[in-house]
């Protein structure tokens, strides 16, 4: 019998119970938890929660851990810190370790050989970074973003997330001279058509029935892209999508703000998931596992477009040395420990596997992904494709009861994105428990 995953109790066990009560009484209810999972500690690719069960983490904290749970080099990095100091405002003097990360950045980020990187503490504030700076930079007021898009939830940010009624219900007005268009989303094409004979209608519909309408496009500062959709369902779009976007930002000088926060830091086997279509954002967004779960988010531009003056924008806490200093480590480790290589590696076997489980089962509709990053959209059956939300939710509920931490995300796929440490064993381990609870709920009525 395997060691993982050990469910020693049923899950929430008592000890949960208990935490579950007092949150319910003291923290706020605007959070989306997907499973009373309460955590205990985690250890590379296994999470345990405070009654004792250990779960294979397909989550990662929601994309975060790419190295995994307290990886050593991460941990030291941090109280190595911990003992020199813990906060002295980048926004006011300087430290080293914000200014060696920026040079990473520069490095490993796609474009522009010049480049600088300006530090917030979270996904939301990279992307309001950007979005100002974009303003700054072309005077100009207008955005495109795409439907099913998720950028953020502070009030700049929110203004281009697109992929759930409940994240902008009653928050209106909210920033104003944002357009949303359809993504490239093929299996539901919003145009119904299908790909390749629709030669990318997508985006030529931008131009000819936004920008040549009522978007003017000498007035749009920047398209506001992610290259694989995260919250709105793990959505790839095909293969030219992103170079026939870049063609036409570049025929009306529109600049291109690549939202890498979930998809980035070799989440797809690439440093960021752009590098899959080879084309060079403007401004490139990271959060989320650059600093393995410690708060930190950065917009990277070219030198030239970030040539915003100071005091226009800044945080006292943005770029904190302890995040740092564990952006600096998680960037060695992927690098030593190859882990883009290993998001390739075991992201090709799980969508063979997967895709190849799918083709035998009834409610799988498209197994898609790039590297760790893999969605798997559970349908009422193929021939409609109706979306099946309740299987997709009894899916994950199950697998987690079984030893398997996943969630869902769009309206029915399963997302899996585990560290890119896993290893084939634990991968298999976990697919086993996957594949056999959508066996199980698609024999139910
Ligand atoms: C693509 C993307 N952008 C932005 C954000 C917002 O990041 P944060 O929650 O750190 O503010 C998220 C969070 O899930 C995200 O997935």
């Amino acid at each position: 019998m395997s060691a993982i995953p050990r469910i020693v109790v049923s899950p929430p066990g008592p000890k949960a119970r208990e935490l579950l009560k007092m949150d319910e009484r003291y923290v706020s209810p605007s959070y989306s938890r997907y499973y009373p999972l309460v955590i205990e500690s985690g250890q590379d690719c296994v999470v345990k929660d405070v009654d004792g069960n250990e779960y294979i983490d397909l989550n990662a904290g929601i994309a975060c851990l790419n190295v995994g749970h307290v990886h050593p080099k991460i941990v030291n990095a941090v109280k190595t810190q911990c003992g020199r100091f813990l906060h002295y405002s980048n926004t006011d003097f300087y430290y080293e370790q914000v200014i060696r990360l920026a040079e990473k950045l520069a490095d490993i980020t796609p474009g522009f050989p010049e480049k600088k990187t300006y530090f917030g503490n979270s996904g939301t504030e990279a992307i309001e970074a950007a979005v100002k700076l974009a303003k700054w930079h072309t005077r100009k007021q207008l955005f495109i973003a795409f439907v099913g898009a998720f950028h953020g939830r502070t009030m700049g940010s929110l203004s281009f997330t697109a992929s759930k009624p409940t994240q902008r219900r009653h928050f209106f007005p909210l920033m104003p001279g944002v357009t949303h268009v359809p993504y490239g989303y093929c299996y539901r094409c919003p145009f119904k058509m299908n790909y390749p004979e629709c030669d990318y209608w997508c985006i030529d519909f931008i131009d000819e029935f936004v920008l040549k309408k009522y978007v003017p496009p000498e007035d749009v500062a920047a398209f506001v892209y992610e290259p694989i959709h995260g919250e709105g369902g793990y959505v790839v779009p095909p293969p030219e999508y992103f170079q026939t976007l870049k063609r036409l930002a570049d025929r009306y000088g529109i600049l291109t703000i690549d939202d890498e926060v979930q998809s980035g830091i070799a989440r797809t086997g690439k440093w960021f998931a752009i590098e899959h279509w080879g084309v060079d954002p403007d401004i490139i967004c990271s959060a989320k596992a650059l600093a393995s779960g410690l708060p930190i988010g950065a917009a990277t531009a070219s030198s030239k477009i970030m040539d915003w003056p100071a005091g226009s924008h800044a945080s006292t806490f943005g770029g904190n040395p302890l995040s740092c200093a564990a952006a600096l480590a998680v960037i060695e480790v992927i690098k030593e420990e190859k882990l883009l290589e290993n998001s390739n590696k075991q992201g090709v076997y799980a969508l063979k596997r997967l895709g190849e489980f799918g083709q035998e089962n009834p409610i799988v509709g498209d197994v898609r992904g790039k590297g760790l990053m893999i969605g798997v959209e559970l349908v009422e059956d193929k021939d409609s494709k109706k979306p099946a939300s309740e299987k997709a939710h009894e899916v994950m509920i199950r697998s987690w009861k079984r030893g398997v931490a996943v969630v869902t995300c769009g309206v029915s796929t399963l997302r899996l994105s585990p560290p890119l440490t896993i290893k084939r064993e634990t991968l298999d381990l976990a697919l086993d428990i996957v594949e056999d609870t959508i066996k199980e709920v698609a024999t139910e009525a």
